[in-house]
């Protein structure tokens, strides 16, 4: 087995948001260190590292000495670029590294991965026009449909409903007119579920309780672990999970999100994307379990085992603090039952994560 890094090490982050802030402070309390590496001045990780460092991802000559001045790097965010953690692998060890961001930056890759290993998707075309839309719409993929960006799409951004064969062209100018999208039937889900796991440096393999996820407005909304699906169908998920985890050669938290449809017997899960990072439906765990993801993510990127993942009340219950929600923060801090989390983000913004709230439930 790999060494473990010994507390007093620093672990690089890329990207400076709200879930780099909660990386490093779950670091801290292993005694790992963080830097955050981030171009944006604002960044709320900054706020709770002792370094960090503010420039661009492809500013080769600050990845240098970042990569020189940490054991290990990590990334917060999936948009990075995939040169940018090849170059820094080829000075520090990238957890998880270049092949698993490749896959997750990328719908179709996602969803090619997840039939390969047999997992069920949303059935799909790949669309670089508007003449490949209207072919897929008129055969295939009959509407109702999403067209979506294949990359770089995050709460809704880059997607369009298409309700009938007549929307194409809003649709395809909606989202932008450019070649790199997808097109998948529309599913008409019973609910929607999250499996966030780990898998550490020697492929150990260890996963917190299927979430149930509510969206308003494409934005994640509540999240309340367990989710209400069979015992069945939530191993089906982890197992998933698992194997897709293992082809990426995956080191860290990762979730996949999925869209259940059918009911009892006929219950069935649709692999919908993957996340190469903690996520926020994994966010109840830092009260709700024994180990949070945060701590579970550092955990396996410094070659630590993983934590117990054993939920500490018979349910949990988290909800986000979208835009102008956080003026609540009086109410909720008086609510002995509440546990905030403010993002220490100066601005909220409309649609803006500031902070999230949560409940362990009876
Ligand atoms: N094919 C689909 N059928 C039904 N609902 C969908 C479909 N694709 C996306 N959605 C809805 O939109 C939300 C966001 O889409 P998603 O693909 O997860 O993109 P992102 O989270 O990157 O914005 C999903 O959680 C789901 O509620
Ligand atoms: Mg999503």
């Amino acid at each position: 087995m790999t060494t473990a890094l010994p507390p007093g090490s620093t672990i690089g982050i890329l990207g400076g948001g709200q879930l780099g802030r909660m990386l490093a402070l779950a670091g801290a309390r292993l005694g790992l260190r963080s830097h955050i590496f981030a171009p944006e001045e604002d960044s709320p990780a900054f706020d709770v590292t002792r370094w960090h460092t503010r420039a661009g991802y492809r500013d080769e000559a600050a990845l240098e000495t970042f990569a020189r001045s940490v054991s290990a790097v990590t990334l917060e965010f999936e948009n990075i670029p995939v040169g940018t953690v090849e170059f820094l692998s080829r000075l520090v060890p990238v957890r998880p590294g270049a092949k698993a961001l490749r896959c997750a930056q990328d719908r179709l890759n996602e969803k090619a991965l997840a039939r390969e290993l047999g997992a069920m998707t949303a059935d799909f075309a790949v669309i670089d026009s508007l003449a490949d839309l209207e072919r897929a719409l008129a055969g295939p993929l009959e509407a109702p449909a999403v067209l979506k960006t294949r990359r770089f799409g995050y709460d809704g951004k880059g997607q369009a409903k298409v309700m009938r064969r007549e929307d194409a062209a809003a649709a395809w100018a909606a989202i932008g007119g450019k070649p790199g999208a997808i097109l998948e039937a529309f599913v008409p889900f019973e609910r929607e579920v999250s499996v966030v796991a780990a898998r550490g440096i020697d492929g150990g393999f260890s996963a917190f309780d299927v979430t149930e996820n509510e969206h308003r407005n494409h934005i994640l909304h509540r999240s309340v672990a367990p989710a209400r699906i069979s015992e069945a169908t939530g191993r089906m998920g982890v197992d998933t999970a698992r194997r897709m985890a293992e082809a990426l050669d995956y080191v860290g938290v990762f979730a996949i999100e999925y869209f259940v449809t059918g009911s009892g017997a006929g219950e069935r899960l649709l692999v919908n994307e993957m996340a190469p990072r903690v996520h926020n439906s994994g966010h109840w765990t830092i009260e709700g379990s024994d180990t949070s993801q945060f701590e579970q993510h550092m955990r396996a990127v410094a070659g630590w085992p993983l934590g117990s993942t054993r939920r500490r009340a018979p349910a949990v219950e988290m909800i986000n603090l979208i835009g102008d929600e956080m003026g609540e923060w009086t109410r909720i801090a008086a609510d002995a039952g509440a546990q905030l989390q403010h993002y220490g983000k100066a601005e909220a913004r409309a649609g803006r994560k500031m902070g999230h709230v949560t409940r362990l439930l009876g």
